[in-house]
């Protein structure tokens, strides 16, 4: 099954060319193009929705006509020859259309969820509607040299927008366990980094800051760190950072001490990550974790996970995707709707800029 994917849901605009077949357990990507408004959006600090709308208008059918040429290793010269090329392609070859409807921005969303309805409709081609989140933990599913996808496992969606801990016990059977119940962990990085006057996103520079700290005295506190639910909390922390730097003992914010600033808020948010997924995994007996979303590109997490399993003398296994698949692309988009490939009437699907889990 070939599959022509579509994710808008907020600065990113990217097409992708899945293709799934019954004798390989995971997703082969053909080509995955993304065109990104976030230098603008770096200028700002922050993303403002209605330029990110616009600029999605700008790159939709420039990226999708570039993932379907690249899908076929076509060159061609002209950007109308790549575009009569790429209708042909997609008449000839797309099995189906998968599209993020949300969670996202409501501008952004609409421009990839009408994008792709109207193609539906004029190409007569099937359309899968995927819940953003869930492609991000299927990210893993991409490309992979594992054999299997091992069920049940626990899922840790830890985005710009999100952190969320869910069960699987199918591709088709989840459970929602606990989630943020304020700032998403990558959000509350990317704050903190605008207050140390960091590069926006700011997650990839502190991680980078961390590395360059060997000792500090500077600590944050875990927010949750010890409560029995699952839940998350990184508002707390924001203001905590904000405190630490402005109020209590005005600083001057040599690189030293950002650096060390970053290093310290850096292990607060993964300190509880790392804690409340294995007790999840401990308490539903689960011995597979899959990360996903932006902030699981974080090598320190990744590696904070690996050392409590060992530490813990646990059997669980740890995965993650491919760093270039962790933050927003089309092809996790159509991963998911490789193992969900039953499609939704075209009048029926809209864009839901408050999707969460049902
Ligand atoms: O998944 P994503 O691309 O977008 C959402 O769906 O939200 O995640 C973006 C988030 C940003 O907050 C960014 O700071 C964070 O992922 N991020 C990182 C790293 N790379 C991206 N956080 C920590 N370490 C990184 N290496
Ligand atoms: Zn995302």
């Amino acid at each position: 099954m070939l599959i022509l994917a579509i994710e808008t849901s907020c600065d990113e605009t990217s097409a992708a060319v899945v293709v799934k077949t019954d004798y390989e357990p995971f997703t082969r990507v053909l080509s995955n193009v993304t065109a990104s408004s976030l230098p603008l959006h770096a200028k700002t600090g922050g993303i403002i929705p209605e330029q990110a709308a616009r600029e999605q208008v700008k790159y939709i059918i420039p990226v999708i006509v570039e993932a379907l040429i690249q899908s076929n290793k076509l060159q061609t010269n002209s950007y109308r020859e790549k575009f009569e090329k790429s209708q042909k392609i997609f008449q000839n070859a797309i099995d189906a259309i998968a599209v993020t409807v949300g969670p996202g921005l409501i501008g952004s969303l609409l421009v990839g969820v009408e994008t792709a309805k109207t193609i539906s409709f004029a190409m007569n081609k099937p359309l899968i509607p995927v819940n953003h989140l869930l492609g991000h933990i299927y990210a893993n599913f991409i490309n992979s040299k594992l054999n299997a996808i091992t069920f049940p496992f626990i899922g840790l969606i830890v985005s710009g927008g999100h952190t969320d801990l869910l069960f699987f016990r199918t591709h088709n059977d989840y459970k929602w366990l606990g989630g943020t119940r304020d700032d998403a962990a990558g959000e509350a990085l990317d704050k903190i980094g605008r207050l140390l006057k960091l590069s926006y996103p700011a997650g990839p520079e502190i991680e980078k800051r961390a590395k360059l700290v060997t000792k500090t005295q500077f600590l944050f506190k875990s927010p949750l760190l010890h409560t029995d639910d699952f839940d998350f909390s990184f508002s707390g922390l924001k203001t905590e950072v904000a405190r630490f730097v402005n109020a209590d003992r005005p600083r001057t914010l040599d690189e030293k001490t950002i650096n060390e600033i970053c290093f310290a808020t850096q292990k607060a948010v993964i300190d509880v990550l790392v804690a409340k997924t294995l007790r999840v995994a401990e308490k539903y007996n689960v011995k597979t974790i899959y990360l996903g979303g932006g902030v699981s590109a974080n090598q320190t997490l990744r590696d904070k996970f690996n050392s409590s399993i060992i530490n813990h003398k646990s059997s669980i296994k740890l995965f993650a995707p491919a760093k270039s698949f962790c933050t927003d692309n089309a092809a996790m988009i159509g991963a998911y709707a490789a193992y969900h490939p039953q499609p939704t009437p075209w009048k029926s699907v809209d864009s839901k800029p408050e999707l969460y889990f049902s």
